[in-house]
C-alpha cells in the first residue's frame, strides 16, 4: 500500500476543479487519506520544489504556487504514486491525451493544474511538508475489498 501528495494547485482551486478532481481519485478507487486548503508561503514552496531550484523556471512556479490557495489531498491505495501521475497526464498539458486531468482541463505547461508526487520517496517527503502526523488518518473504508485485495 502507497501514500501519495496530490495538490490543486491555485489555477485548479480558482477555476473550481477541487470536487472534479477529488471525486476522479475516489472514483477510481484510492482511500482519501487527508485533506485541507491551505496558503504555500514562500518557504515550504521552496523545500517542495528544491529539486528545481536550478532551472530557469524555478521562480515562475514558486510565484504560481503561492499566488492563491492550494488544496492538499494525501490519497492511499495499491501503487497510489503511479496511479496519481497516470492519472495527471504528462506535465504539459498540450501534450496530455483526453481523459487525463492536465488534458481534460489544461492548456499551458505553467498552468497545469495538479501536482503528484513523483516516485514514493518523494511522496514520503511531500506528506510530512504538508502534513503532520495527527492529519494523516488511518480508517478502514467499507467496500475496499470490492476495489482490490485487502
Ligand atoms: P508537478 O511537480 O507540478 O507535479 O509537475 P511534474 O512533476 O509533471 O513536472 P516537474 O518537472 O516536476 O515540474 C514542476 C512544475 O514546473 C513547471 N514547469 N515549467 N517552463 C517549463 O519548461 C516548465 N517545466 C516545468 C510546471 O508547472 C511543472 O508542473
Ligand atoms: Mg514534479
Amino acid at each position: 500500500m502507497e501514500r501519495t501528495l496530490v495538490l490543486v494547485k491555485p489555477d485548479g482551486v480558482q477555476r473550481a476543479l477541487v470536487g472534479e478532481i477529488l471525486a476522479r481519485f475516489e472514483r477510481r478507487g484510492l482511500q482519501l487519506v487527508g485533506l485541507k486548503l491551505l496558503a504555500v508561503d514562500r518557504q515550504l514552496a521552496e523545500r517542495h520544489y528544491a529539486e528545481h531550484r536550478e532551472r530557469p523556471f524555478f521562480e515562475a512556479v514558486i510565484q504560481f504556487i503561492t499566488s492563491s490557495p492550494v488544496v492538499a489531498m494525501a490519497w492511499e491505495g495499491p501503487n497510489a504514486v503511479g496511479l496519481v501521475r497516470t492519472m495527471m497526464g504528462p506535465t504539459n498539458p498540450a501534450n496530455a491525451p483526453s481523459g487525463t486531468i492536465r488534458g481534460d482541463f489544461g492548456i499551458d505547461i505553467g498552468q497545469n493544474i495538479i501536482h503528484g508526487s513523483d516516485s514514493p520517496l518523494r511522496a514520503q517527503e511531500e506528506l510530512a511538508l504538508f502534513f503532520s502526523e495527527a492529519e494523516l488518518v488511518s480508517w478502514e473504508r467499507s467496500g475496499s475489498d470490492w476495489i482490490h485485495p485487502v
